[in-house]
């Protein structure tokens, strides 16, 4: 097989931006890139078409007694831009001080191909490995998958697994691996705020009206309180408590504040009472607005009252609350705190995805119900700590990835994340990267757990 840091080259420069229907070619160049590694590797590959982007699915099938295992990845990346911020074009991948930079180096191309390099490695040392492997790669994780339920309920059967084996999210060190035991849930939508028929002389008519931008304003202020709870009736009513577990082993973590503060660029933090940074954002629900704008936006001044005004918001959600509930209770909210005079206008985004949990066997917990999941576990608990020198973290994550809930809660399917992106990769950034001894250590510890389930 050839060296994975000169695949992963390869597949960088295939822009897949699932956002921006300017990136078409590249979304089939980076999809056709891993069918061909798929293919390669003998398995069976499916194109399976969708109203937006097409799903990978590819199959390695053998005897029905064996282990079934599905690999997650995807292969749809964020938008580059600020395209002047990055040191290196974002899709002309540059090995620099040990890593791989390049947009969806780590998110998520890179992770994936550890995942199939140590599938490649594993078939050719052991052709006839007694495990039924399917990969899963979809075109969508990025604008919130909104093609994968309808792909489920057809191909229910398919997937019918042990568990997901995959790498999508993060780890704080490189000495330091997690083992991701939860994510959180997310629910977007847009709200728009109209007042006159147009943009309007703020000389000649201010004064009389109610500016749009005033009012979404004091909407969106009204959504916290001053302590940064999010301030909607109900919002809080079915968030669990934490496991005593988690919270000792984020303890054993030890994050060091000022540290992250510095990392963030930040003079402080401003979180729920209660909550250190790092419980925040693992364990609370957020409401975060991403972007806002309105009026005149270019250089120099303008003297307008301006027609609209918008803001995008998303809420992060824990167990146990749902995006439908949340959804209710704070469009309701923004709703009866619209003032008159102006019009209100909510756009749900996509579908929207519950939190994820995933409780480890260990620590503290019972044996897991599902043997070939507890053998994974342990495999990789074993490999973690020979190849990257000590054992794993089991840590909750803040961010979210919708269809592996999904997975969960339609076909009972959990999941062994594996931590493979670090906080100085740049995720959703200019300068994104990949760690490549990270790669090399990932590549050796996936192989271990692939063989540590297969049938014996
Ligand atoms: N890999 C991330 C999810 C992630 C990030 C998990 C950090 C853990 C830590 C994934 O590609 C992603 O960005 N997901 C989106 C989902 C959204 C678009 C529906 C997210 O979390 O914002
Ligand atoms: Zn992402």
């Amino acid at each position: 097989m050839k060296d994975p840091v000169s695949v992963l080259k390869d597949y960088i420069r295939f822009p897949s931006v699932s956002a921006d229907t300017a990136f078409h070619d590249g979304m089939t160049g980076a999809r056709e890139f891993v069918s061909d590694l798929l293919a390669g590797a003998g398995f069976s590959v499916e194109t399976v078409e969708t109203p937006l982007h097409p799903i990978i699915l590819a199959t390695r099938g053998g005897d029905p007694s064996w282990p079934h295992v599905v690999i997650y990845g995807h292969y749809d990346v964020q938008p580059p831009d600020p395209l002047d911020l990055w040191k290196s074009p974002p899709f002309e991948p540059e090995v620099r001080d040990g890593r791989l930079y390049g947009r969806g180096a780590a998110d998520n191309k890179g992770p994936l191909l550890v995942h199939l390099s140590a599938v490649l490695r594993l078939l050719e040392e052991q052709p006839e490995l007694p495990l039924r492997i399917t990969f899963l790669v979809e075109g969508e994780e990025e604008i919130g998958s909104p093609s994968f339920q309808p792909f489920l309920e057809k191909y229910r059967d398919r997937l019918r697994a042990d568990f997901v084996f995959l790498s999508d999210t993060g780890s704080p060190r490189e000495d330091q691996i997690v083992i991701t035991t939860g994510l959180r849930g997310i629910l977007t939508f847009e709200i728009e705020i109209t007042g006159p028929r147009g943009d309007l002389h703020s000389g000649i008519h201010g004064g009389a009206i109610l500016n749009p931008i005033q009012a979404m304003a004091d909407l969106c202020a009204s959504l916290h309180d001053p302590d940064g709870r999010v301030n909607v009736l109900g919002f809080y009513d079915d968030v669990l408590d934490v496991e005593p577990w988690e919270r000792e082993q984020l303890a054993m973590l030890g994050g060091d504040e000022k540290a992250y503060a510095e990392f963030l660029g930040v003079s402080g933090f401003h979180t729920p009472p209660g909550f250190s940074p790092f419980e925040a954002v693992r364990f609370q629900p957020t409401l975060e607005f991403n972007g806002i704008g309105g009026g005149y936006q270019g250089e120099g001044s303008k003297t307008i009252i301006p027609a609209r005004a918008f803001a995008k918001i998303s809420c992060r959600l824990v167990p146990n609350q749902t995006p439908e509930k949340i959804a209710d209770l704070v469009m309701k909210t923004i709703r009866e705190r619209t003032p008159a005079g102006v019009k209100l206008d909510i756009k749900p985004g996509h579908g929207g995805s519950p939190y994820l949990v995933v409780p480890p066997r260990r620590p503290n917990t019972p044996a897991g119900q599902n043997p070939v999941l507890a053998r994974a576990f342990d495999a990789a608990e074993a490999a973690i700590t020979r190849s990257f020198g000590k054992p794993p973290l089991y840590l909750r994550e803040g961010g979210s990835v919708p269809i592996i809930a999904k997975l969960q809660s339609v076909l009972g399917l959990d999941s062994l994340m594996i931590g493979l992106f670090l906080p100085e990769d740049n995720l959703h950034a200019p300068n994104e990267s990949f760690h490549l001894g990270v790669m090399e250590r990932g590549i050796e510890v996936s192989k271990t757990v692939l063989e540590g389930i297969a049938a014996r």
